[in-house]
């Protein structure tokens, strides 16, 4: 299959490529090559083309930064996903992106989980922003699928990345203890959508983390614990964090529990994040398997 790939020098796309390139012809494009906020550019690049996928990578990810560059975020999260569906349609390709668990806004009870047809209530812009991204695909074109994750770690930087480094330069970390969510491998959500796209489960919206659920206090002493680095960590609230922010800091979800019954309903399972969090410390060489 000929699959374009926006947003191909991102981390989640790393991923994706590995796991693509072995049966497919992959066309990889970045900002450079395919900025997905030129709606002209988008349409005529991507008609020539003619892909049978187009998976999209591309994303405004720094959520503190958002707050900031409010235009630049609606650009490319909303304005973006909207023009690739546009394009989607015409060239009648299926189309494959990535949204967040803050489209949520995370004030549900930490008892409850959230289902796909919750109620929305972002409270960042970048929350806002993948929401309106959502909204542009689903008003554009029915052949979608839109994988809401959280708290993701893969290739390059990431959060596991940088508590290693913490963890092996100093004797204590301090860490929020009050957002709750599921640590998610990239790898495991790739294969979430290969086997969407190899299955051809019904197109829509899924919630897609790894299975469980933990905080990023608990998630860092598991970091430290599979790795034996015996750097003390100690909680914070996000109250206490944001008080003590230097830069303007992005409202986060406390509540990021996303279920993963439709997922599983269309015959995918998902392992869980200790589970995962050990092939990828194995993967970087960091314990042995
Ligand atoms: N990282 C997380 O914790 C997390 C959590 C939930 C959802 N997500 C979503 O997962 C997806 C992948 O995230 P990631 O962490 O791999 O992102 P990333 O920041 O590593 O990569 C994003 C890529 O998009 C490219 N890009 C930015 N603007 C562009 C434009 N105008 N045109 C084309 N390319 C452009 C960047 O150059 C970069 O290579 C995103 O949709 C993100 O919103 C990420």
């Amino acid at each position: 299959m000929r699959i374009l790939i926006t947003g191909a020098n991102g981390m989640l796309a790393q991923s994706v490529k590995a796991k693509f390139e072995k049966e497919n012809e992959l066309i990889l494009t970045d900002s450079k090559e395919l900025d997905i906020t030129d709606k002209d550019a988008v349409i005529s690049e991507v008609s020539k083309l003619k892909p049978e996928l187009i998976i999209n990578c591309a994303a405004y990810t720094n959520v503190d930064g958002a707050e900031e560059n409010v235009e630049l975020c609606e650009r490319v999260n909303a304005l973006g996903p909207t023009n690739l569906a546009i394009v989607a349609k015409l060239v009648d390709a299926p189309l494959v992106h990535i949204s967040t668990d803050y489209v949520f806004g995370g004030n549900k009870p930490i008892t409850e989980e959230y289902s796909e047809d919750d109620e929305k209530a972002p409270e960042s812009v970048y929350g806002k922003t993948k929401l309106a991204g959502e909204v542009g695909i689903i008003k554009n074109t029915d052949k979608f699928y839109i994988f809401r994750t959280a708290w993701l770690y893969g290739e390059g930087k990431n959060f596991v990345r940088t508590m290693l480094n913490a963890g092996k330069t100093h004797d204590e970390v301090t860490v929020v203890d009050d957002q709750h969510g599921s640590p998610t491998y990239a790898e495991d959500l790739t294969s979430i959508i290969y086997e969407a796209i190899t299955k051809k489960i019904p197109f829509g919206i899924y919630n897609s983390t790894n299975e469980g659920y933990t905080t990023w206090c608990d998630f860092t002493k598991k970091i430290y614990e599979l790795s034996n680095l015996k750097t003390k960590v100690t909680g914070i609230s996000t109250a206490e964090y944001m008080e003590n922010a230097k830069k303007p800091v992005a409202k986060r979800p406390l509540n990021s529990k996303m279920s993963k019954d439709k997922l599983k309903s269309a015959g995918i399972d998902v392992p869980t994040w200790e589970d995962a969090l050990k092939r990828y410390l194995v993967k970087e060489g960091e314990i042995n398997g």
